[in-house]
């Protein structure tokens, strides 16, 4: 019997009303040509799951159109939010989104690989996240239930600090809370996060974690190289193939592949 999971990480879209460009680019257009590379050549992953931010200050009008969009993406597509949506509008345009007892845009479902679980980090008001007590109770229920499964957590703002001023300061403000809960299982194999809007690794606390630049600007590693607090660097998505024995994670720049010149 296969155990083995391919699945497809996206994140922060930062759609606008369509029309509408967002530093100079166009994250519809940007979207869905990541959406077609994805069904071009990974159709054979399991799911989908867009980790936040999908809309860049919560408009309806970015989340009708995802909505649309989704229609046609033969993938099963989970949407996570983000510090840059609004939970209940995107709750109103999304009425079918599973949200937990409290009604926060958290849950969780059981593949081959194991237990994916997908967290709500929305505070509002501010860009860092919080993951307050309810949230807390919730997952705890969910790692408790998943026994010895592995498990897949992903979630918006990042627990610990990623050594970018900019980012550090607006990470999730539960973190010692959340480190702590974390601490009591030891099933936990990856953690996927959005809201850094650039590739990196991180091993925190044992745990593999990993994040993607964004569908649309990025946040330069030095903000000194570029003078601002984005730039332009290649947009990508992740594939993800998850074995009994081996995760592999490739990030694949969709939208600035050329053939090499030889
Ligand atoms: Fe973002």
């Amino acid at each position: 019997m296969s155990h083995a999971t391919k699945l497809i990480h996206v994140t922060d879209l930062h759609l606008t009303a369509p029309g509408e460009k967002l530093f100079g680019l166009n994250p519809h257009e940007r979207f869905e040509r990541c959406l077609a590379d994805i069904e071009k050549w990974h159709g054979d992953a399991q799911f989908c799951i867009i980790s936040g931010d999908l809309a860049d200050a919560g408009q309806p009008e970015a989340y009708d159109w995802l909505r649309e969009c989704l229609q046609d993406f033969p993938l099963t597509t989970h949407l996570m939010i983000g510090n840059h949506d609004y939970r209940d509008t995107f709750k109103d345009r999304f009425p079918d989104a599973p949200v937990d007892q409290h009604g926060f845009v958290q849950h969780a479902f059981d593949a081959d690989a194991g237990r994916f679980v997908l967290l709500d980090t929305y505070k509002g008001g501010t860009s860092a996240g919080q993951f307050c007590e309810r949230r807390q109770g919730w997952l705890r229920s969910v790692l408790d239930d998943a026994k010895d499964s592995p498990v897949w957590l992903f979630m918006h703002h990042p627990p610990f600090d990623i050594s970018i001023a900019y980012m550090d300061r607006i990470k999730l403000e539960d973190h010692a809370a959340f480190a702590a809960l974390i601490a009591e299982y030891d099933n936990i194999r990856h953690i996927f996060c959005g809201h850094v809007h650039r590739p990196s690794y991180v091993n925190w606390r044992g745990i593999p974690c990993t994040s993607l630049p964004s569908i649309n600007h990025q946040v330069p590693l030095n903000r000194e190289a570029v003078g601002k607090a984005y730039s332009y660097e290649p947009p990508m998505y992740a594939t993800v193939l998850i074995e009994h024995d081996q995760v592999t994670i490739h990030l694949d720049a969709y939208d600035d592949r050329q053939a090499a010149i030889m």
